[in-house]
């Protein structure tokens, strides 16, 4: 296993929807395949010692999609959370939502609700599922409060500080991710952790996310820890 673990990793799970078409397969049966590896995803990270982990499941974007394959992945979700959070508590993940969840079916909510509720003392691995998120929009949700405090004479616009805007993401107790994984092929971060992700070092593989296993993970793990993090200094060697 490699050697310098990263704190938070954030991963793009993507290709579910190209993995099934190869095989003749509608899209939807790709997103139930790629719950299998949330799982195994989830494990690995919880024994390389990962304290953080973010998965993008669902964009702001992604709304654009087929209303049919919108409501797939919504009840694979809620499906996924009733049925793994018992082997999630056992394994001491603690759950959080990051995203705008107003948008989020009810239906969905409630299992929502149940799994952060049933996992709400796990004291192992974080997992941040990205529901309805846009990096953008949360940027423009923190600017909005710090502008609110301005209005209201709290806080002078010259006083405003690169800490004060991360404290307002919805990943404000988190480390920023020091790396993150995208599979599917594409080399683009589609709207992830835009503000966190300026430093994080970046892994893509062509590998579906279906088809991600553990030596996958190894993969990306080991690339990071070949990586000199500069920060814009100079070489640590
Ligand atoms: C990622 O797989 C899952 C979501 C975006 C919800 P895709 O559905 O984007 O799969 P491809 O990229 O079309 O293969
Ligand atoms: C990014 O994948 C979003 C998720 C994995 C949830 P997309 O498939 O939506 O990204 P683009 O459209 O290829 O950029
Ligand atoms: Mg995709």
């Amino acid at each position: 296993m490699a050697q310098n673990i990263p704190r938070h990793v954030g991963i793009i799970m993507d290709g579910n929807g190209r993995w099934a078409q190869r095989q003749g397969l509608l899209r939807t049966v790709g997103h139930r395949f790629g719950t299998e590896t949330v799982q195994r995803a989830m494990e690995y990270m919880s024994r390389a010692g990962v304290s953080v982990l973010t998965l993008y499941a669902f964009s702001t974007e992604n709304w654009k999609r087929p209303e049919k394959e919108i409501a797939t992945i919504m009840s694979l979700l809620s499906e996924y959370l009733y049925k793994k959070t018992p082997e999630m508590r056992s394994s001491g993940v603690r759950l959080n939502f990051i995203g705008d969840l107003s948008r989020i079916p009810e239906e969905s909510m409630k299992a929502v609700r149940y799994a952060v509720d049933e996992l709400r003392n796990g004291s192992g691995l974080k997992v941040n599922i990205a529901l309805n998120y846009g990096g953008r929009a949360e940027i423009v949700t923190a600017v909005r409060s710090l502008a609110d405090d301005v209005a209201r004479g709290r806080l002078r616009p010259e006083d405003i500080t690169e800490d004060m805007i991360s404290a307002r993401l919805y990943t404000a107790d988190d480390p920023d991710p020091d790396l993150i994984i995208r599979t599917g092929a594409e080399t683009r971060l589609s709207n992830f952790l835009t503000w966190q992700s300026a430093y994080s070092e970046l892994y893509f593989t062509p590998t579906l996310w279906p088809d991600m296993q553990d030596s996958d993970f190894d993969a990306a793990l080991e690339y990071y820890s070949s990586r000199d993090r500069r920060y814009g200094g100079l070489n640590n060697a």
